[in-house]
């Protein structure tokens, strides 16, 4: 028994890092899994690869793109009949100050890591209600639970909290739950494993190392299935305590060293 079974999903963002980790636990457990993307040969090897049995396939898809999104959900409303699980979890972030950040930038950052959220579960709630509910997992970041310096990024994972409770709220009456997510440091691509950044990051994470994709698509698997049945709305930090430790705990390491 998979923890998915009879479950669709749409995953954007799942052509590599932690969307693709997300896909193939999805369709491991059971799911029939709508992988997207932007970059489309890495999305269709990959749903290739994963979906020999018809359990996975890929289409493009801008998440900043409202027309888009309404001819994937015809294309998933025409393949699989429902639609049980939207993860929102593309992404994109250009590290710059914000005195440094180009308007392009912080709108293309906007666009991706917020709008298209917003795009992704206005096209979808309507097939989700149609079939009995589902859930929504939306990956925000720590950069959205605390302080941080890149200004387009963290504003738009801040906002994903808003969207998150928003959508959660109107939402539950269709049984339609909308929880985010919060990865701290994740080995991928948008997280270069040999800059100064990861380094530091890894130092100031109480468990003193980054997650690897797979343990974050371990936490959407459990908020996107009906492990989480009674769980809605909620802010999900999985960061090896960064969030909620990192200070006290680099403290406490610097007296420690000094002794
Ligand atoms: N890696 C980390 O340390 C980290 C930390 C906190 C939060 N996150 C968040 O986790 C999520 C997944 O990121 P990741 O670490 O796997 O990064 P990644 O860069 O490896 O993957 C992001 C994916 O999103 C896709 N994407 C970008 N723009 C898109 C668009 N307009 N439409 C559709 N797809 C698009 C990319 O092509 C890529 O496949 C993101 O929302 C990211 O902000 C990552």
């Amino acid at each position: 028994m998979g923890r998915l079974d009879h479950k669709v999903a749409l995953i954007t963002g799942a052509a590599r890092g932690q969307g693709a980790a997300e896909a193939r636990l999805f369709v491991r457990e059971g799911a029939r899994v709508f992988l997207c993307d932007v970059l489309e040969e890495e999305g269709q090897a990959l749903a290739a690869e994963i979906g020999a049995d018809g359990l996975a396939s890929f289409a493009r898809l801008d998440v900043s793109d409202a027309e888009a999104w309404q001819r994937v959900v015809r294309e998933i409303e025409a393949k699989a009949g429902r639609l049980d699980i939207l993860v929102n979890n593309a992404g994109t972030n250009v590290r710059h100050a914000l005195t440094d950040t180009t308007r392009e930038e912080w709108d293309r950052m906007l666009d991706v890591n917020l709008t298209g959220q917003f795009l992704g579960i206005q096209a979808c709630a309507p097939l989700m209600k149609q079939t009995g509910g589902g859930s929504i997992v939306n990956l925000g970041s720590t950069a959205g639970i605390m302080g941080h310096p890149v200004a387009g990024y963290s504003t738009s994972k801040w906002g994903v909290r808003g969207l998150t409770k928003s959508a959660a709220t109107e939402l539950a009456p269709a049984n339609i739950r909308v929880n985010a997510l919060h990865p701290g440091v994740v080995a991928t691509p948008m997280m270069d494993s040999a800059s100064t950044l990861f380094r530091e990051l890894v130092e100031l994470t109480p468990l003193g190392r980054a997650a690897q994709p797979e343990e974050m698509a371990e936490v959407v698997l459990f908020l996107a299935s009906d492990a989480s049945s009674f769980i809605t709305g909620i802010d999900l930090a999985a960061d090896g305590g960064f969030s909620e430790l990192g200070t006290y705990a680099a403290v406490w390491k610097r007296l420690h060293a000094a002794s």
